[in-house]
């Protein structure tokens, strides 16, 4: 007999459709938010679990689930799901690392160009029909040549973006609790600092730790008032590493240029004083989305959970900290 697998939702089509010819599977929704009163019913009589950042799978969703053996989650961020519990409770915890590296780190070169350079104001005021002529002021924004980016969360992603910096000039300082070995360090001409010293120093600054209880809320209303005037603030981690109310008062009081965000503490939801704010740039969760990344992580996902339900070891299994 097949073993009974839920997904709370689609995985790109190849991939759901291998799944499916493996398993007995069940689709929770295609819509974005799966009701926890839906995820609480359906993984009753389930042996996998395959899922997504949107999905909270807490010590009350893996109780009301007694064959689960495996929660194979589709992100490398696992801040969703209760780890300890579910080792605890003998179900495998997977997650999808590598894959999503290289396009994250674009993604954040991406989000530097645009809130240094404005980006996104300059093409609203294109299409607005507001372009008359080129202007000796028109737009300006800061130069990337010969400024400090300061990196919070020196893992591979932290260092995929130390490395696309040296192509733009930028000197790198970063702060992790775990500082990189030397030779990394000077492979990516990165210097350690630790992080009310690189708040301090850095004109751009961009996160890149993962969200764990020591990190909620790490760059506070009072970290943020240690930053330059007229910095810069970029996020594609995890939204409540933030706070977001905080971020929104230091922008508007002017002590911030801008900030570039691809997370959000509330997700989906978006503090409205930043939705108002011209120089702000506000992406809906796109950091690992290309068609190639988004293909490897949903196959990724899918090989660590078969590999559980098989009793072997999966490839990415995560081992509470
Ligand atoms: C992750 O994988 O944790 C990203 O946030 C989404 O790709």
């Amino acid at each position: 007999m097949k073993p009974r697998v839920l997904l709370t939702h689609p995985l790109l089509p190849e991939a759901m459709n291998y799944l499916a010819e493996q398993v007995e599977l069940e689709l929770a929704t295609k819509e974005m938010i799966l009701p926890k009163s839906e995820l609480l019913e359906r993984i009753r009589d389930k042996q996998g679990l395959l899922c997504f950042l949107t999905d909270i799978v807490d010590r009350e969703v893996i109780d009301r689930a007694p064959l689960l053996k495996i929660i194979a989650n589709c992100a490398v961020g696992i801040n969703n799901i209760d780890i300890s519990y579910a080792r605890n409770r003998g179900i495998l915890v997977t997650n999808t690392p590598e894959v999503l590296t290289e396009a994250t780190a674009d993604l954040t070169m991406a989000l530097i160009l645009a809130t240094t350079r404005r980006l996104l104001e300059a093409d609203r005021f294109c299409r607005e029909g507001r372009f008359q002529g080129w202007k000796i002021d028109l737009l300006l924004g800061q130069e990337l040549s010969g400024r400090t980016l300061g990196i919070i969360g020196f893992g591979r992603i932290g260092q995929a973006v130390a490395r696309r910096a040296k192509a733009f000039n930028l000197r790198v300082i970063y702060y992790d609790p775990k500082p990189a070995l030397p030779e990394e360090e000077r492979e990516l001409k990165a210097e350690f600092r630790p992080l009310d010293e690189l708040l301090k120093q850095a004109d751009i600054i961009s996160i890149h730790a993962s969200l764990t209880p020591e990190n909620y809320h790490l760059i506070s209303k009072e970290k943020l008032k240690l930053m330059k005037k007229n910095s810069v603030l970029i996020n594609v981690a995890r939204g409540p590493i933030v706070e977001e109310k905080a971020l929104a008062e230091a922008l508007k009081n002017g002590q911030l240029w801008s900030a570039g965000l691809d997370v959000y503490e509330n997700e989906p939801k978006i503090e409205p004083e930043l939705l108002k704010m011209e120089r702000v740039v506000l992406l809906p969760h796109i950091g690992s989305a290309t068609y190639e990344t988004r293909s490897k992580m949903c196959f990724m996902a899918v090989n660590n959970l078969l590999q559980g339900l098989r009793g072997e070891r999966p490839d990415n299994l995560v081992e509470p900290s």
